[in-house]
């Protein structure tokens, strides 16, 4: 398989993280109303696979055009030949999206979709049409041009042809919906142009690296400033767009909205974590070198191996981000609100593993703590229950109101999530792990014990992705304690990190 194959495979798992959330969301249910057209399910699963392709196509023209005809010493005909073809199916893909628009406002059948007056009402007539059909101009510009780019100067022209066609969309969906939100418009905008500066250009900067083009080392200090603002912008219009959707701290725990957002977090924490792994690998590794050279074989399968892995990270975060953007964000919380289940285990399991990845949690872990792995899982267990129990009863409400109680709910979960994984991280705690795999389900069944319909689609996907972060923690645990002679990037990361 080739480098280019391989870099673009993993974008691919965002499909079934899409699919995943919204079937446990219900998002993939047709709704069957007597009297009442409904949307058939060929529309609800083919819309936001449709949305997720055209950010992925997004991503990739906009990444190859920047490192191709902007970083590179010399325009990179490899790279602007891709930004041509990623543009027309971007065409392709808002094409699409057209006609399963039609299929899904209008509630009609794919077959009578593609109805080109109706079709043209809606391109016309709506923002979100007349949106389309800018951005759809926008992009046969890059299609046609891209691969004629000559020199630096067209590449910078294009580029911001093809961010300006990307920013478009931040103008409909949630920001849109609410006219004159200014701030949420632009912000979003700006959230999915560095998203596809940083994803995209990761993947060309692979497909530049691994095919041979010239000073490789070169362009790739260039990217490493553009990704950086990239990860900064991403987080900050990310969290911006977010504390405009929801309503403060108890929103983000007890919606449907709030659990992917704090998924999003985790693996951004998570992505952040490979850069800076990147970092103090070729650091460690290639002290002698003045300037990342990528010509060398062994730098390069290192540099590829990396960047794939980074790859697989973003391909799930797209997937998140197309399922938040297809879910109703939530009201105003009220007292009697509860922490979702997946918020629950995003905090006492995803964030910490999040942040263990980053920070080297285990050597930090106290000693007294480390001494009784198996009373710290019971204690993270407590925390869950006494949280889950406490926020929605009243009592958090009557003593210091929903956002104050849900937040000191939610640290508690947290801290004790941290204190778990930093100490099952320093030995080898297997017992802790599997009091928690049993403990967990058992803490959810006790605070769902009310609900009347029993455990629901989301009960059961955020305990199977409990017991599978178990797993990893237990794999990764295992692992390093029984690997004698350390691996040497992650000798030289985890040295670097600790
Ligand atoms: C701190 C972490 C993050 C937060 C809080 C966040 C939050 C958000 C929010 C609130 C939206 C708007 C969804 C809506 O329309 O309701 C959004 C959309 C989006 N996010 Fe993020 N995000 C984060 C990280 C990321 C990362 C790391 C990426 C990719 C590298 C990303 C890519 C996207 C994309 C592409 C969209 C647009 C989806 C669409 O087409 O509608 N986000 N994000």
């Amino acid at each position: 398989m080739t480098v280019r194959s391989r870099t673009f495979l993993g974008l691919a798992v965002g499909a079934p993280v899409l699919l995943l959330v919204l079937w446990t969301l219900g998002g993939l249910t047709e709704e069957q109303q007597t009297g009442i057209p409904t949307v058939p399910l060929v529309t609800l699963a083919s819309l936001p696979l449709d949305l997720w392709l055209r950010d992925l196509a997004t991503a990739v023209t906009i990444g190859a055009v920047l490192v191709g005809a902007v970083l590179a010493p010399r325009v990179a005909a490899r790279l602007t030949q891709i930004a041509s073809l990623a543009a027309i199916l971007w065409l392709v893909t808002l094409v699409a999206q057209s006609v399963l628009t039609v299929s899904e406002v209008l509630a009609r059948p794919l077959s009578e979709s593609v109805d080109t007056t109706v079709i043209w009402s809606l391109l016309s007539q709506t923002d979100l049409g007349m949106v389309m059909l800018a951005q759809a101009g926008l992009v046969a510009v890059i299609a046609s041009a891209a691969w004629l780019t000559s020199g630096r100067g067209m590449g910078v022209v294009l580029l911001v042809v093809a961010m300006v066609a990307a920013w478009l969309p931040g103008l409909t969906g949630h920001s849109g919906l609410e006219h004159g939100h200014v701030s949420a418009s632009i912000g979003l905008g700006l959230h999915v142009v560095f998203a596809s500066l940083w994803v995209g250009g990761l993947i060309a900067m692979a497909i530049y690296a691994g095919s041979g083009e010239p000073d490789p080392g070169v362009v790739l200090g260039r990217f490493s400033v553009v990704a950086l603002a990239s990860v900064i912008v991403i987080a900050e219009t990310g969290l911006l767009n977010a504390a405009l959707r929801l309503d403060g701290i108890a929103a983000l725990l007890s919606s449907q909205y709030g659990t992917i957002i704090l998924a999003k977090v985790s693996v951004l924490v998570v992505l952040i974590g490979w850069g800076m792994r990147q970092r103090a690998a070729i650091a460690g590794r290639w002290r002698g070198l003045p300037d990342a050279d990528l010509r060398d074989p062994e730098y390069r399968s290192t540099f590829l191996r990396w960047c794939g892995w980074e790859v697989l990270w973003m391909g799930a975060v797209y997937g998140l981000s197309i399922a938040l953007s297809r879910t109703a964000p939530p009201g105003f919380s009220i007292a009697g609100d509860e922490m979702t289940v997946g918020g629950i285990v995003l905090l006492v399991l995803g964030l910490p593993m999040a942040i263990g990845f980053v920070t080297a949690l285990g050597p930090r872990a106290p000693r007294a703590a480390v001494a009784f792995p198996e009373a710290v899982a019971v204690v993270a267990l407590v925390a869950v229950v006494v949280a889950g129990e406490w926020v929605p009863s009243g009592m958090a409400t009557a003593t210091v109101g929903v956002q104050v109680g849900t937040l000191l709910g939610a640290l508690v979960v947290l801290a004790a999530g941290t204190l778990f994984v930093a100490v099952v991280r320093a030995r080898r705690a297997v017992g802790a792990v599997a009091i928690m795999m049993i403990g967990l389900p058992v803490a959810f069944w006790w605070l769902e014990r009310d609900a009347s319909d029993g455990w629901s689609t989301g009960t059961w996907a955020s305990v199977l992705l409990a017991e599978g972060l178990l797993v990893l923690l237990m794999r990764d645990t295992l692992s390093v304690a029984s690997t004698t002679t350390p691996v040497p990037d992650e000798t030289a990361a985890d040295r670097a990190l600790a």
